[in-house]
C-alpha cells in the first residue's frame, strides 16, 4: 500500500486580499488529486486565527468568499514525530493531534502570507512549502526592495522614487518638490506627470492611484500611506498592453510565453480583477521579439530575487515604441478562475491539476535540497 502525501492547504489570512486568497484556494482544492494527496484545509480568519475547515464555501455570483469565524482553532507543532497539526476544541485544555503534515500549499496573497512571514513559520516548523522562501517572498512583496533588486540586475523599469511617512509628515511641500524633480524627464526636463502612487507592500491594486497633477499627488500619497509607511511614486507608462509570464522551477526554471490581460477600466483595479469579467489572451498576440524579451526578463527577474517554486512576472509593453518594462513579480500569483497564471501554463500544455501537482513536487524537492544545509 502506498501512503498518501498529506497536504495542508492554507488560505484566507489577514491581508486585504483575504477574499482573493479564498477564490484561489477554492481552485487549488478542487484541482488536488485525492489519489496521491490527503488534503487538510486550514482557513486563516481576517484576524489571523488558524481554523479547521472543509474547504471554501460556495458563494453566489458576485459575492466573494471569506473564512468563517466559527471553526476550531488549529496550530502546527513540531513533535518528536515531525510537524503535526493540532486541533483545539472548545475546551482549552483539550488538544487533539490531527496528524503529520508532509507539505503545505500556502494559497495566501499579500502581507502575512506572501511576504515571508508564513514561510518563516513553516520553515521553523520543518514543513516543506510551495513557493518562494522567506527572503525572496519578502523582497517580492515590497515594491521598493523589488525595484531596487531589479535595478541592480539591470532590468528595465519605469522611473520611480519612494516617499516615507516620516518625510511626508515633516514637510509635504519638500516631498512634492522632490518627487517632481526625481521623475521629471531626464533628457528634456519635461513634466513628471502623469504618475502612479502605490503602497510599497500591498497587492490587487489596493491603495493605488493614477495621478495627473500635484493636487492628485497629495491625495495619492495620502491614500497609499493608509496601507503602508512607504509609498512608491512612478512614471505612468502611456498606451500600455499588460503582459504576464508564468515561471516554474527551483534550479531548472521554465517560463511560459506571455499572456495578455485586456480590461476596460482606467487601469486594472480590484473590481476589474475579481468582479468584472476580464479577457485573458494566452498566448498574447505580440511580435516574436517582444515575446522573447518578456520571457528572458521573466527568467532574469525570477533569478534576481532568488525565487523558487513559482512566480508570475508582469510587464508593460508599449506597442508604439516596442518598449518592454518590468512591472512586478508575484511569488504567489492569483489562482482564481479569472487569473492569468493557470491559463498561461495551460497554453503550454500543463493543465491546472498537473500544475498543482508540479508545485507540490517542487516544494518537496526544494526541502530535500535544503536539508543538505540543515544546521
Ligand atoms: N506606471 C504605470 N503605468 C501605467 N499603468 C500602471 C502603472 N503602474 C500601475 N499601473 C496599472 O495599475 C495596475 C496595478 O499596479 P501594480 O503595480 O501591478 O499593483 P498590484 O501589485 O496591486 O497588482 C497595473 O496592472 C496597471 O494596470
Ligand atoms: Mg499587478
Amino acid at each position: 500500500m502506498t501512503t498518501r502525501t498529506r497536504v495542508l492547504v492554507l488560505f484566507g489570512g489577514r491581508s486585504s486580499e483575504h477574499e482573493v486568497s479564498c477564490l484561489s484556494a477554492r481552485s487549488v482544492i478542487a484541482a488536488l488529486d485525492r489519489d496521491p494527496y490527503l488534503v487538510t484545509c486550514v482557513g486563516i480568519t481576517r484576524d489571523g486565527r488558524w481554523t479547521l475547515v472543509d474547504g471554501v464555501e460556495d458563494t453566489p455570483a458576485g459575492v466573494l468568499p471569506r473564512v468563517p469565524d466559527d471553526g476550531d482553532t488549529v496550530a502546527l507543532v513540531q513533535s518528536r514525530k515531525g510537524p503535526q497539526l493540532v486541533r483545539f476544541g472548545g475546551d482549552p485544555t483539550g488538544a487533539e493531534v490531527l496528524g503529520p503534515v508532509d507539505v503545505c500549499f500556502p494559497v495566501l496573497h499579500g502581507p502575512y502570507g506572501e511576504d515571508g512571514t508564513v514561510q518563516g513559520l513553516l520553515a521553523s516548523a520543518g514543513v516543506p512549502y510551495v513557493g518562494a522562501d522567506v527572503a525572496s517572498s519578502a523582497i517580492a512583496i515590497d515594491k521598493r526592495q523589488m525595484k531596487h533588486v531589479f535595478s541592480a540586475a539591470g532590468l528595465p523599469q519605469t522611473p520611480y522614487t519612494t516617499v516615507h511617512r516620516s518625510a511626508w509628515e515633516a514637510d509635504p511641500g519638500a516631498v512634492l518638490d522632490g518627487v517632481e524633480a526625481a521623475l521629471r524627464g531626464a533628457a528634456d526636463g519635461s513634466s513628471a506627470y502623469p504618475l502612479f502612487t502605490k503602497p510599497a507592500r500591498q497587492g490587487s491594486s489596493i491603495g493605488i492611484a493614477a495621478v495627473a497633477d500635484r493636487g492628485d499627488l497629495v491625495g495619492g500619497i495620502e491614500e497609499a500611506l493608509a496601507h503602508d509607511r512607504v509609498v512608491i511614486v512612478e512614471r505612468a507608462v502611456a498606451g500600455v498592453r499588460e503582459l504576464e509570464c508564468g515561471v516554474l522551477g527551483n534550479d531548472i526554471v521554465e517560463v511560459t510565453r506571455p499572456g495578455e490581460t485586456v480590461h476596460t477600466g482606467v487601469f486594472y483595479d480590484y473590481d476589474a480583477k475579481y468582479l468584472a469579467p476580464v479577457e485573458l489572451r494566452c498566448p498574447a498576440d505580440v511580435p516574436p521579439d517582444v515575446e522573447r524579451t518578456c520571457m528572458e526578463h521573466a527568467r532574469a527577474a525570477y533569478r534576481a530575487i532568488g525565487a523558487r517554486g513559482m512566480a508570475r512576472v508582469d510587464f508593460f509593453y508599449v506597442p508604439a515604441t516596442g518598449q518592454v518594462l518590468l512591472n512586478e513579480i508575484n511569488t504567489i500569483p492569483g489562482l482564481t478562475p479569472t487569473s492569468m497564471f493557470p491559463p498561461v501554463w495551460a497554453a503550454e500544455g500543463l493543465d491546472f491539476p498537473a500544475l498543482v501537482d508540479r508545485l507540490l513536487g517542487l516544494a518537496l524537492d526544494a526541502a530535500s535540497r535544503d536539508a543538505r544545509y540543515a544546521p
